[in-house]
């Protein structure tokens, strides 16, 4: 079966879907002729992202927030596949708020669970993350080895996918968690929260040195959203009941390779790269194993870090009117 006809008339509602991963994935079911319904009560998300998604007549946004259990009930009762994108996401913010944390991320998949069972809800797919892992030095992170979070994001992404876990095994839902490992692409917001690509990405813009936490040796498995946006596609048709998936280029490399290569693509090569002191809850080194997501559910990353940079300037310099000498 392909994707085009798992969608066609099926209602998907998007939570998280005026954020950066939500967006993507709410433009592309559109796409494939889904009637989506987008959920975001726009506490980091934007409605420009759902600019697009608002002129289909199969796409409906509700402001609303995923702890009111009421309103999530009455927004789901024809509702085929959730995706649960919506999360306080921000690891640093976490440190400082762990409760506030805990409200959203832990609260929310608990409604979404319970609206789920109660509108019969056919499978919900969570956005989990390589947090869970913590600092382990084992690399790279399969699914089964110990979790050991470091951050309270990361112990409250944990319990969501033992809820989902326990929600599959006791009542017989349909879920799957897929552990996103950082992510980055269009729409990544340039703020002191975000993802590292889209911080040095604003810098390079203003012509502002680069800032790295630490001697910059840590290492992420950087993976490109519209790889991050297929896995989620390819997880609504497989039939892998409460399983827990990386999603990840399976490809690391060090920030300061990343640096260089941001540089370098960019033509940027007279600006510095500075180093201060690392942060809380930051892990050094962070690479998926992501076998179980090619067997399970036939994931096969299309871009490494330099094609997805390469193809996340292109969309920059369209969507603003950059003039941007690209390095390919
Ligand atoms: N970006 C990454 O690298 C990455 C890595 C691992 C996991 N994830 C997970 O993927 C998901 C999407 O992340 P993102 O990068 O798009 O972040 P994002 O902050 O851009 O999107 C999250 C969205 O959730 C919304 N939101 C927050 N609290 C809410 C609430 N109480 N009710 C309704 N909406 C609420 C925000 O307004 C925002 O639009 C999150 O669950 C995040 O934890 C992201």
């Amino acid at each position: 079966m392909d994707q085009e006809s798992i969608f066609e008339n099926k209602t998907v509602l998007v939570t998280g879907a005026a954020g950066f991963i939500g967006s993507n994935l709410v433009d592309r079911l559109l796409k494939l002729g889904a009637r989506v319904i987008g959920l975001d009560n726009l506490f980091n998300g934007r409605l420009s992202n759902v600019k697009d998604a608002r002129k289909s007549q199969r796409f409906i946004f509700h402001k609303g927030d995923v702890r009111d259990f009421n309103f999530l009930l009455d927004i789901t009762q024809d509702v085929d596949i959730i995706y649960h994108e919506a999360a306080f996401t921000s690891v640093p913010q976490s440190v400082k708020m762990p409760s506030s944390c805990n409200d959203v991320n832990v609260n929310g998949i608990l409604n979404i669970l319970n609206a789920s069972l109660k509108n019969e809800i056919e499978k919900v797919i969570f956005a989990s993350s390589s947090s869970v892992y913590g600092d382990t030095p084992t690399l790279p992170k399969k699914e089964d080895m110990k979790r050991i979070p470091i951050s309270p994001y990361g112990v409250s992404k944990l319990a969501c996918e033992a809820y989902m876990q326990t929600y599959n095994h006791v009542y017989g839902l349909d879920t799957i968690a897929l552990r996103y490992f950082n992510v980055f692409g269009p729409r990544q917001k340039d703020s002191t929260y975000s993802g590292v690509i889209a911080i040095w990405l604003g810098n390079i813009l203003r012509d502002e040195n680069l800032t790295i936490f630490g001697d910059g040796k840590n290492s992420r498995d950087f993976t490109y959203i519209k790889d991050v946006v297929q896995a989620n596609l390819l997880a609504a048709k497989s039939d892998s009941p409460g399983e827990i998936i990386n999603i990840g280029a399976g490809n690391p490399i060090s920030l300061n390779d990343l640096a260089d290569l941001m540089l370098k693509i960019t033509n940027k090569r007279n600006l510095k790269i500075n180093h201060t002191d690392p942060r809380p809850g930051d892990i050094i080194h962070s690479f998926a194993d992501i076998s179980k997501a090619k067997r399970l559910l036939g994931f096969n990353p299309k871009y490494n870090q330099e094609e997805g940079l390469i193809d996340y300037l292109e969309w920059y310099k369209k969507q603003y009117s950059i003039n941007l000498d690209i390095n390919k």
